[in-house]
């Protein structure tokens, strides 16, 4: 099979779909591979190391985006790719299409089979091309929130390890799932002393087990959390509720209670966040103060070290990708049901219930619009 890459358009975008080592085991499985020139600059892959992998290097995107029968990405095909979606194609990227009607439709009109890794899923629920990115926030969260506290700048001037004679910084986080983890992970390697908040008892009991003696676990509550961020130097909102917006669980009151200096990073402001004074920044200006406390919520985190942020998406999708160039798209998809759970659209159907919920489109399965 002939598998593409092409440089990402969109903007502060700076990852690429294939590390030279993943190229490297697409071409050892037979594959051709072909990537545009300089795609992997900004995540750190040279057109060498592309070269020296056996990848093909090719001038135009739009010679690409021809040849290929299956494109890997990052992010969702931009304006000026669209006529290069063709037919018979299979496009393997994150899409987000619910927010994105014009772009459904172009994927519908060409026929491709476009598969979101937002959508993959295990048969235990979990998303596994979803989890690095939240892995990757979760611990710079922890480190933002640790530089943030210090001067110069609006933070409280504070070392979040604290040492003997002077206090720990105070770490609370708002939810216990991957980001919260890896937040607390990396809190606690620092010093911190951690508090942390879920619905769930199960993940509750999770952190305690992982970090026993060195978090306190309770129960969300908003009395509880109010009394939490009275005494905290740093706030992390890692909340998610699938589907939906992330339920605001700091209300501006309790903004102002954590006093001055106070650092807040807010992961879940992608899907509006956690806090009521929380705004979308960008990685250009990521932060600004309110209530006297520093925010920080920059939605695609991740963004800000593509070096590793390519590294651990090709490692999570390479199996995936294999799979796909070994079988052809028809028989991977019929072999694997977390790849199925991914394709969003294909032969000019939408497959993905909830998409065809969220656009008003009619929904299709997957055996009606198998790929050939
Ligand atoms: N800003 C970024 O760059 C970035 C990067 C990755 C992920 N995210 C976002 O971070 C958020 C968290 O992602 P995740 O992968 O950790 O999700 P997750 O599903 O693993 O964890 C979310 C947790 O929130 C808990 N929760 C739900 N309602 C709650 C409530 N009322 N009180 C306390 N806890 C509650 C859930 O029980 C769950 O444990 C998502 O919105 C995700 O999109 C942002």
């Amino acid at each position: 099979m002939i598998v593409g890459t092409v440089r990402e358009l969109k903007s502060e975008e700076y990852r690429v779909g294939i590390t030279p080592e993943g190229a490297h085991a697409l071409v050892e499985d037979g594959n051709v591979v072909l990537v545009e020139r300089g795609a992997g600059e900004g995540a750190g892959c040279s057109d060498l190391a592309y070269a020296a992998a056996g990848a093909e290097l090719v001038a135009d995107a739009h010679d690409v985006w021809a040849r290929a029968d299956l494109i890997v990405k990052v992010k969702e095909p931009q304006r000026a790719e669209y006529a290069s979606i063709r037919d018979e194609q299979t496009l393997f990227t994150y899409l987000h299409l619910a927010a994105l009607p014009e772009l459904t439709q172009i994927l519908i009109d060409s026929k491709v089979t476009a598969i979101g890794y937002e959508t993959v899923q295990l048969p235990d629920g979990s998303l596994p091309l979803l989890v690095p990115m939240s892995q990757i926030a979760g611990r710079m969260a922890a480190e933002i929130g640790s530089q943030y506290l210090r001067k110069p700048g609006p933070g409280r001037g504070k070392l979040i390890s604290g040492l003997p004679g002077a206090a720990a910084a105070h770490v609370v986080v708002l939810g216990a799932g991957t980001v919260a983890e890896n937040a607390i992970q990396v809190a606690v390697g620092l010093g911190a002393r951690v508090t942390v908040f879920d619905t769930r008892l199960d993940k509750l009991r999770r952190v305690q087990e992982l970090w026993p003696g060195r978090t306190t676990a309770l129960m969300s509550s908003p009395l509880a959390i109010a009394q939490a961020l009275r005494d905290a130097d740093i706030l992390i909102g890692a909340v998610l509720v699938p589907g939906a917006s992330a339920p605001k669980l700091v209300t501006r009151d309790m903004v102002r209670g954590m006093g001055p200096g106070a650092v807040i990073v807010d992961v879940a402001i992608d899907q509006g966040g956690a806090v009521e004074t929380s705004r979308m920044t960008t990685h250009d200006n990521p932060v600004y103060v309110e209530e006297g406390v520093v925010h920080y919520c920059v939605a695609n985190m991740p963004g800000a070290v593509p070096v590793t942020s390519t590294a651990a998406l090709t490692a999570a999708t390479l199996p995936y990708v294999r799979r796909l160039a070994a079988l052809g798209p028809r028989d991977a998809l019929l072999a694997d049901p977390a790849l199925a759970s991914g394709v969003l659209v294909s032969e000019g159907k939408v497959i993905h219930a909830a998409l065809a919920h969220s656009l008003g489109m009619p929904v299709s399965t997957l055996a009606e619009a198998l790929p050939n």
